[in-house]
């Protein structure tokens, strides 16, 4: 194996290799990947670990350190997790029979944000009966907000919970002066998508564990990836990976102030254009495109015709990922078209407000259930069986298990979601 044998049909071939001698194994690395691992983790300033699936893989790694480290401490493994997490979240939730309660935002805001603070969580953690293992968030979020997780981990540690975070969108936080990484904020377990925001290629991403986290979850990290990861991990990846670490070191830092600098830029010139251009990350534009008179499907369909795909889009918003590699070219291309778009009146449509459902079965016993799929609009009154959300940005409106409300089946309308999953 690889059945290719190293002969090119799309060029990348003779890179493809396996655990062949002196390449090492991901899941056992002793040798050239976890030196690897190791720069990268002295660049994170953690204990890192690379992962080829995705901030996925990690995510479900993080879960089940969790519930290693209930069980290490005789406790049931409950988290209580912002409402907008990733629906792989949900999934590992499932097969781990973890408990969740859910974090709402303090504040009405889209699906796919949670804006929580400090407080807001303290208040949360003292009225629950059970205290939690741990804390989930997502920051930066789809939108690019991102929550002050400094004051956030200062509440976790004062109750003795775990933080972890979902910082797919978050690998460049670490290089910015100072740094807004989720480990530097006292995070205890991230994870980074290096593919997101690094110049590495699709399905790379990190694991860090924070070095002042407890010991036994560093122990058994490359056991939790391996369980969940397949056995056949790809080396292009794990190169990729590598080469990140001298493209970071080398003048990453100064390259993403200068590319940012330029951003910022953009976003004045937007602004003073009229545009609605939302607070947050430095490498997302994320637009609330109502507010220029046009849904976010209708103004990513405009760029898509001069040969701008945005990252997001949905009726409200959308949102371009920038990284340095685009350049300047790429800003200017995008400030040319965005510019030439006529402001028009405000579309007035705004999104159902999500209230709390109805929690009828826990995640797993939704998930595993038999199954059917109908139309969005005759679900209310139904469990909802599957997380019904594609990607991007596969955050549910509903979790599996809980009753579907009528808002619940006007928040799919909205959101164009025409079938879905719900228990038999
Ligand atoms: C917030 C968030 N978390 C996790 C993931 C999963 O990351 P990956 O695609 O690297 O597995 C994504 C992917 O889009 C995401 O947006």
């Amino acid at each position: 194996m690889p059945g290719h044998k190293g002969i090119s049909t799309i060029g990348c071939e003779g890179l493809d290799i396996t655990e062949i001698d002196g390449a090492d194994s991901l899941y056992e690395a002793q040798g050239i990947i976890r030196e690897s691992e190791i720069n990268a983790g002295t660049l994170f300033g953690a204990n890192t670990y690379y992962s080829t699936e995705g901030s996925s893989l990690c995510i479900r790694a993080m879960l089940y350190l969790t519930a290693l480290y209930a069980k290490h401490k005789g406790e049931r493994t409950t988290v209580l997790a912002g409402r907008n997490a990733h629906k792989t979240f949900l999934s590992v939730v499932a097969l781990l029979d973890i408990d969740v309660e859910w974090l709402y935002p303090e504040q009405n805001s889209s699906y796919v944000s949670c804006p929580i603070t400090a407080g807001y969580l303290e208040k949360i953690i003292i009225g629950t009966e059970h205290k939690p293992t741990a804390v989930y968030v997502t920051s930066p979020d789809y939108l690019g907000n991102i929550l002050d997780l400094a004051a956030i981990s200062a509440v976790c540690r004062k109750y003795g919970i775990l933080l972890l975070v979902d910082n797919a969108h978050g690998a460049y936080l670490k290089f910015l002066h100072p740094s807004r990484h989720p480990i530097d904020s006292g995070a205890d377990m991230c994870c980074d998508s290096a593919h997101k925001t690094l110049p590495v290629l699709t399905g790379g991403a990190y694991l860090h564990i924070s070095h002042s986290a407890p010991e036994m979850l560093v122990h058994k990290a490359k056991d939790a990836i391996a369980l969940f990861g397949s056995t056949s991990p790809s080396y292009l990846i794990l190169q990729s990976l590598d080469c990140a670490n001298r493209y970071i070191s080398l003048d990453y830092p100064k390259k993403l102030a200068e590319f940012i600098g330029e951003v910022e830029e953009l976003k004045v010139k937007l602004r003073k254009n009229n545009y609605d251009v939302l607070e947050g990350e430095q490498l997302k534009i994320s637009l609330k495109t109502t507010s220029y008179g046009y849904s976010g499907i209708e103004f990513s369909q405009i760029l898509s015709e001069r040969n701008i795909t945005c990252e997001f889009c949905d009726p409200d918003f959308v949102v371009f990922m920038l990284t340095p590699e685009i350049g300047s070219d790429g800003l200017k291309m995008l400030e040319a078209a965005l510019l030439a778009i006529t402001e028009k009146q405000s579309a007035s449509a705004t999104a159902p407000t999500l209230t709390v459902m109805k929690k009828l079965l826990s995640v797993r016993e939704a998930m595993l259930s038999p199954s059917e799929v109908i139309p969005a609009q005759e679900a209310v009154g139904r469990i909802l069986a599957l997380p019904s959300v594609s990607c991007p940005p596969a955050v549910p409106i509903a979790v599996p298990g809980e009753e579907l409300s009528a808002q619940a089946v006007e928040t799919f309308k909205y959101y164009g979601i025409k079938n879905i999953t719900v228990v038999k």
